[in-house]
């Protein structure tokens, strides 16, 4: 690396080596540093583990600023011809007037996002934030580099695709709303990788998968545009800011992937995501870098329904742990209570008691927005999981479509359950009284859809589906942008 470092002309080799000493820095430091954060009480739970041990948090702090450290030493490196011209008068007079300034206020703007979002999550790790206060957050922290990027490139337009275009023409300037869909993507990226986690690895392994893709896909670029085109400024813009991401998150891979020896945090979730942000914005592909949030657009559309408080969102819907098998199985989230005629109708006094049980531990499942953040509602949530009763029926999607007037789901949840059943995306109990008022169905999330689907596995090879997954659909989206694009645009 001291060889790259010192021989190097170009930034890019120079980053590849502050690359590899970013990741090495991270994987060393970790464990130097993990008794440090669980005495300052940064430290969580293992959730899915058969003894319950308690493991330092907010890794994602140490990778953050070990990355911002070697993006600062990086700053000069781009600009080296210019601090490399002779002292010469007349090449002064050219430096000042060649000098890319708005380059350098665009590296500067997108560490300052990045810096703000790493902070945000060490707040969010250590004060337990409301997604209320802090669903808009990324948006404002990517204000600066929207300012630069007012500036500096201030292309608002977007290009129709061709069979749209004898109706809408070639172009389309979304003004304002441009700024308003940047600022989105933002809140997106940072939010969405935080909803994707809560397994061992899972939120670092889907990560450096789309910082490949994103990698790969400057690569692409690089290789194909002529020297001197604009596209090589920004395709290598993103790289210096990728590389050094990839490195620092192999190094916290090493310590986070099953089983955990350290948790990242949110402070991890909300730096990646903002790192994506920035690329996509700045190098302006914020579309194809959509493209490699496929699985993420679907868990959050999945996700929706609790998200918005259609349906009831636990503090946490990882998938549960079953500890007689090892292996991991869909949680549940309860809808409503066992009817208590049921109760009474039980045959055995054992029924009775798991069917109160259920009701009780409901209250606790409901109650995120009221500050249940703490371990003790993590573990009834855990509780309430329990394997189902073998009176269980599964009312048809046609045997009854019309919301119950019993039912504690609002009519839009009722229709949301059902629809999202129809579809398969979630498995539900129902009452087997009347056998169509649901109970408990599996939350909505991509975690639990594979156990839905798959069935039970143990957490490693459930991280490694996501993973499989993230990297099928970084292919979908490489074989979308490289190769029916050319139906739809002119390339
Ligand atoms: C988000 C999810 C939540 C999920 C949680 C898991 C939404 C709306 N929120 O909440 O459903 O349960 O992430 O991170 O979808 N943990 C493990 N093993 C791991 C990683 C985390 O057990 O490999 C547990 C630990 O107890 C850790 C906790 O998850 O302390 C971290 O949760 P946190 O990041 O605070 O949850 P949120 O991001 O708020
Ligand atoms: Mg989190």
């Amino acid at each position: 690396v001291f060889i790259i470092l010192t021989t190097a002309h170009d930034p890019l080799t120079v980053s590849i080596g502050f690359s590899i000493l970013a990741g090495i820095t991270t994987w060393s430091a970790i464990p130097a540093l993990s008794e440090i954060f669980v005495k300052a009480g940064l430290k969580g739970m293992d959730l899915s583990k058969k003894t319950k041990h308690i493991i330092p948090e907010s890794m994602g702090m140490v990778a953050g600023l070990i990355y911002l450290v070697t993006m600062f030493m990086f700053i000069p490196f781009p600009f080296m011809k210019w601090f490399t011209a002779s002292n010469d008068g007349d090449l002064q007079e050219l430096k000042l007037l060649t000098f890319p300034n708005l380059k350098l206020a665009e590296l500067l703007s997108a560490l300052l996002s990045i810096q703000s979002m790493v902070f945000l999550g060490f707040a969010d790790d250590v004060l337990d934030i409301r997604w209320r206060f802090k669903m808009p957050l990324p948006a404002i922290a990517s204000i600066p580099l929207l300012m630069v990027y007012w500036v500096h490139l201030g292309v608002t337009h977007i290009v129709v695709p061709i069979p749209l275009r004898p109706i809408l023409g070639q172009l389309i300037d979304l003004g304002a709303l441009y700024y308003v869909y940047m600022g989105m993507v933002a809140i997106f990226c940072t939010h969405s990788i935080n909803i994707m986690a809560g397994i061992n690895g899972v939120e670092v392994g889907q990560s450096l998968v789309i910082a490949c893709s994103i990698a790969i896909n400057d690569m692409i670029f690089l290789q194909s545009v002529s020297s001197g085109a604009p596209a090589i400024e920004t395709h290598l813009f993103s790289l210096y800011f990728i590389l050094p991401f990839i490195g620092v998150s192999l190094g916290l891979m090493i310590h986070n992937w099953y089983p955990s020896k350290v948790f990242i945090g949110d402070t991890y979730c909300y730096f990646a995501g903002m790192t994506f942000a920035v690329v996509g914005i700045l190098a302006h592909y914020s579309k194809t870098l959509l493209l490699f949030f496929i699985p993420q657009i679907f868990n959050f559309l999945l996700s929706a329904p609790q998200l918005f408080r259609l349906v009831p969102c636990p503090r946490h819907r990882v998938p549960r742990y079953n500890r007689q098998t090892n292996l991991m199985e869909p949680s549940r989230v309860v809808l409503d209570e066992e009817d208590d005629l049921e109760i009474e109708f039980s045959s055995t006094r054992q029924e009775s008691k798991r069917a109160l049980g259920r009701s009780a531990s409901s209250v606790s499942l409901s109650s995120t927005e009221a500050g249940a953040t703490t371990q003790d509602s993590n573990e009834s949530h855990r509780e309430s999981d329990n394997p189902q009763p073998s009176t269980t029926t599964t009312s048809s999607f046609f045997q009854d479509f019309r919301p119950l007037k019993n039912s504690k789901l609002k009519r839009s949840g009722w229709y949301c359950v059902k629809i999202l059943e129809a579809l398969g995306l979630t498995h539900v109990r129902y009452d087997t009284k009347t056998g169509n008022r649901p109970l408990e169905m599996t939350n909505l999330t991509i975690l639990n859809l594979i156990l839905v689907k798959a069935g039970p596995m143990s957490e490693r090879n459930l991280t490694i589906s996501v993973m499989v997954v993230q990297f099928c659909c970084s292919l979908v989206a490489f074989f979308i942008r490289h190769r029916l694009v050319a139906f739809v645009y002119d390339v």
